[in-house]
């Protein structure tokens, strides 16, 4: 049942209200008499001033208003979208070496090495990261092989452990992960910096992983995975 309609205020602001609750004032009809009266006087002999009209938010919406990108002659630049004072900064915005914050050197070219020191720690952060944030459309292994893509007709998402992704330096691959690419959204809400270069790092242990020759290992791994290959040479 949908709740009973208030009547919107009177212009000059006359209050119904008191009336009503005089009406509801329990005690027999001497009281409610008492009180109907004690109100209409009021009523009366304020003509209901003291009582503040509402604030008109209708005028508002009526009123002249521009919109967006319109042109104004109010300005000199007759713009009626005012930029924001020089040196702003958006909210939440990374300030620093653009190296590090965008993937982008001063010269414009990308990143060519990662600049942070890449732990075993970072690499098991961008694990985690790249499983929750990557992995749902470029699969766990980074191949591409995802039920989300096998999904994407329009536009799959490439391997990211093949070419052309293998060789794109660390700093555009951190620039994907930030401000996204084509159909792929950003993730900057959802990665902090920090985590966007986990998740580059791992993307290169991933890539290695995936082409490792056994001749490149050492011993002990490689007698494991020669086990596990069931004994066949590569
Ligand atoms: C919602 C699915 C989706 C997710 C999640 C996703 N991607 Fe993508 N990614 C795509 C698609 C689709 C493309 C191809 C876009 C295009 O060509 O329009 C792409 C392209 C890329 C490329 C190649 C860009 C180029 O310059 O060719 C890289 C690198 C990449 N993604 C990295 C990542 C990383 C790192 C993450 C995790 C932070 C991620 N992606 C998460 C869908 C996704």
């Amino acid at each position: 049942m949908s709740p009973p309609r208030r009547p919107r205020a009177a212009p000059g602001g006359a209050k119904l209200g008191c009336a009503r609750a005089s009406l509801t004032i329990r005690g027999g009809r001497r009281a409610e008499a008492a009180g109907l009266a004690v109100c209409l006087l009021a009523m009366v002999a304020a003509g209901c001033e003291g009582v503040l009209p509402e604030p008109d938010f209708e005028r508002m919406l009526h009123q002249r208003g521009y919109r967006p990108f319109e042109r104004s002659v109010q300005f000199e630049d007759g713009r009626v979208m005012r930029p924001p004072p020089l040196g702003t900064i958006a909210r939440g915005e990374v300030l620093g070496q653009p190296a590090l914050t965008r993937g982008v050197e001063p010269s414009g070219a990308y990143t060519a090495q990662i600049p942070v020191p890449v732990t075993r720690a970072v690499l098991e952060r961008g694990r985690d990261r790249f499983d929750i944030y990557c992995s749902a459309c470029h699969g766990v292994r980074g191949d591409g092989d995802s039920m989300v893509a096998s999904n994407m007709t329009l536009r799959r998402p490439p391997s990211l452990i093949d070419e052309p992704v293998l060789s794109f330096p660390p700093g555009r691959v951190f620039q994907v992960a930030s401000v996204g690419y084509g159909l792929m959204p950003a993730y900057d809400i959802h990665l902090s910096v920090s985590d966007r270069w986990a998740v580059v790092a791992y993307l290169g242990a991933l890539q290695r992983s995936q082409r490792v020759r056994l001749t490149d290992l050492p011993p002990a791994q490689r007698a494991r995975a020669l086990a596990a290959l069931g004994g066949g040479a590569r």
